[in-house]
């Protein structure tokens, strides 16, 4: 298993330039599945959740089209005929956004065949509200032996009213509605940028949906939709945590590629602690020339402060002067950071879902151990900044979500390298 080895004292300095979001090329993947037709994707970043949806739709039949050279941020998915419309526990176990299938798939194919997520490192992560919104558009749900399976002649558009704001539960509702028979209304919806850039691409392929991006969204049915070319959103959390890196070691960085709109939360409150910023319409410049100061935080809802940037913000504030209390509103277990970076000196106390941390506290290097994407990324800031040489282990979780984070943080002066097998080594495996 790979890990990863930082020294840490370096300042950020320089330019880093943002991926696209992972989040939002997820879902489009997943809406090829709603079309005979070519759909081409642009700006695809290269992490493994994405290698995992590619292998998901290659195994129900789709044409997976890698793109070489500098086209490999560009895939074509092209889901002529889908023999075996079914997601199995093997791939969702890795990833929980397979479950994104399940819509578009009934939606096109009249059945699904998905297996249920199971636990969750950061939580319990029900799909409840995923099955329920299906039902509602007339699909026939049952569970057995572990899969959720779904049938439906025909989808028939419905108003449905989420009981709790849910992203890809709004997503995997959004892409089934698009072929359903007459209007849908969704109430309560995810805000989400990634929501909003799942409806353009669906857009151009013909569908009719407004409201994306707001609390209620309008969708009205088509029978069919048709193949589109789209270019995935910039990646919010890896612009931020480049953001809070840049922040804590003291560094000057250029953020570019990224949509300072889609940060407003994140920035805000940085500058609530301090924390320098400058930004154009697609670049942040962070200055972490000065000292900065302690701020607490709640996790919501977009377009509140993201809980997939909880643990970076955390691991700043163990950086800053004074006591931060940060609440986790989303998910109810996701502060495992919180024990490794008390490993490495920070003064944290977890109480329920929230985190009293007291600041300012030197961090030391130390062997620890990755338990989740987010997390991993906070223990990567905090090495930043320890003393010494830290060892960060079980490195997978961070490839999952974060393309090449290594070089990236390299090219801008960090002391940071892999040790072990590098990916992506299998992704030769789908053509
Ligand atoms: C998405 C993001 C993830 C982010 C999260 C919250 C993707 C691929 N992943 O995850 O990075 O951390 O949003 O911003 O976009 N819930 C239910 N029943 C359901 C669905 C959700 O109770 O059927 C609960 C969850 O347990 C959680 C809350 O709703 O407490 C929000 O989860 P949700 O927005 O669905 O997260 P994901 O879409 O899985």
């Amino acid at each position: 298993m790979d890990k990863f080895v930082i020294r840490g004292g370096e300042p950020l300095l320089g330019t880093v330039r943002v991926s696209g979001a992972k989040n939002a090329a997820l879902p489009c993947m997943a809406a090829a599945l709603l079309t005979d037709q070519p759909v081409i994707l642009e700006n695809i970043p290269q992490v493994r959740d994405i290698q995992t949806t590619r292998n998901l739709l290659a195994a129900m039949g789709a044409e997976v089209e890698l793109g070489y050279g500098r086209a490999q941020h560009r895939t074509t998915i092209h889901c002529a005929k889908l023999n075996a419309p079914e997601a199995s526990y093997e791939l969702v176990k890795t990833m929980r956004a397979s479950t994104l299938v399940l819509g578009p798939l009934v939606a096109r194919c009249g059945h699904a065949r998905v297996s249920l997520p199971g636990g969750c490192a950061i939580g319990a992560r029900p799909i409840d509200l995923h099955i329920k919104g299906l039902e509602s558009l007339g699909a026939r749900i049952t569970q057995e032996h572990g899969y959720v399976e779904a049938t439906a002649e025909r989808l028939k558009g419905a108003e449905i009213v989420f009981d709790k704001i849910t992203v890809t539960g709004t997503e995997d509702l959004l892409m089934a509605a698009t072929l359903a028979e007459g209007e849908t209304i969704l109430q309560n919806c995810a805000r989400e940028p990634e929501v909003a850039d799942l409806a353009d691409l669906l857009n151009k392929m013909g569908a009719k949906i407004e409201g994306a991006g707001t609390p209620t969204i309008r969708v009205k049915g088509v029978s069919k939709l048709k193949g589109a070319k789209h270019r995935i959103i910039p990646d919010r959390i890896e612009a931020g945590t480049f953001i809070i890196a840049g922040a804590m070691t003291g560094g000057d960085l250029n953020i570019a590629g990224c949509d300072p709109s889609h940060l407003n939360a994140l920035l805000s409150k940085l500058h609530e602690a301090g924390v320098k910023t400058k930004a154009t319409s697609d670049s942040v410049r962070v200055m972490g020339d000065n000292p900065f100061t302690a701020a607490d935080m709640s996790t919501e809802e977009h377009p509140g402060f993201p809980t997939d940037c909880q643990a970076q913000f955390m691991a700043l504030t163990t950086q800053a002067e004074g006591t931060s209390i940060i609440t986790e509103n989303i998910f109810e277990n996701r502060f495992m950071h919180a024990q490794e970076l008390v490993r490495m000196g920070a003064n944290i106390k977890i109480e329920g879902r929230r985190a009293v941390v007291r600041g300012k506290t030197p961090l030391s290097a130390a062997a620890v151990l990755a338990s989740d994407l987010r997390a991993s990324a906070s223990l990567v800031l905090a090495a930043l900044v320890a003393d010494g040489e830290t060892i960060i282990d079980r490195v997978y979780h961070i490839d999952r979500g974060y393309e090449h984070i290594e070089e990236k943080l390299k090219g801008v002066g960090a002391q940071i390298r892999r040790i072990g097998e590098m990916f992506p080594k299998k992704a030769a495996a789908v053509k």
